[in-house]
């Protein structure tokens, strides 16, 4: 199986400002590498939906990754909107990976239930949800990351069953 792109959204307006150091994206870059990814972009915005709404859909519809992986936005702060702008872009939603990673995050805190993190498909590109801090982005990420893979490869023709070996 060839490798799989990765394209990496932080949704942070003190990170865009340059006003904290942005640690969960260097972190979703590390376990997407140890896990055969390569990392194509990363990109810090701030929470402002168009700007987050545009880098997604660049991504996809110019086909430079098959995985977008965000990290924040997805709580209740009056400018939390990276659920919006994802499904605003999504063509098919995949609520199963965000249900799996809040379910199993609950052992570690019980605020998993506060994200509002998404997962959809547009063109050819999985993009996914992921909460803010490097913390939550390890549990999530480390958590699902083994079967993003399968999805990925039925999405881009080059899986056309499900048999295991
Ligand atoms: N999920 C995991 N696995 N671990 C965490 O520490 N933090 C929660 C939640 N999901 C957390 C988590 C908290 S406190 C919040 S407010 C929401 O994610 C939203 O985070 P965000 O606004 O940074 O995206």
């Amino acid at each position: 199986m060839s490798k799989k792109r990765a394209a990496i959204i932080v949704s942070s307006d003190a990170g865009y400002r340059g006003e904290r150091e942005d640690k969960s994206g260097p972190e979703i870059r590390r376990i997407v590498e140890e896990n055969g990814y390569e990392v194509v972009s990363t990109v810090i915005l701030p929470d402002e939906q168009e700007m987050l709404e545009n880098e997604m859909k660049k991504i996809a519809d110019e086909n430079l990754a098959e995985l977008i992986l965000t990290t924040g936005g997805t709580g209740f702060s009056m400018r939390d909107c990276m659920p919006e702008a994802t499904i605003a872009v999504t063509e098919r939603i995949v609520p199963g990976i965000p249900e799996a990673m809040r379910a199993y995050s609950m052992q570690f805190t019980k605020r998993a239930m506060l994200s509002r993190a998404t997962a959809g498909i547009r063109k050819q590109t999985l993009i996914l949800n992921l909460p803010g801090s490097p913390k939550a982005v390890r549990e999530c990420l480390e958590y699902v990351i083994s079967e993003l893979g399968h999805g990925i490869e039925i999405l881009t023709g080059e899986a056309t069953n499900c048999a295991r070996k």
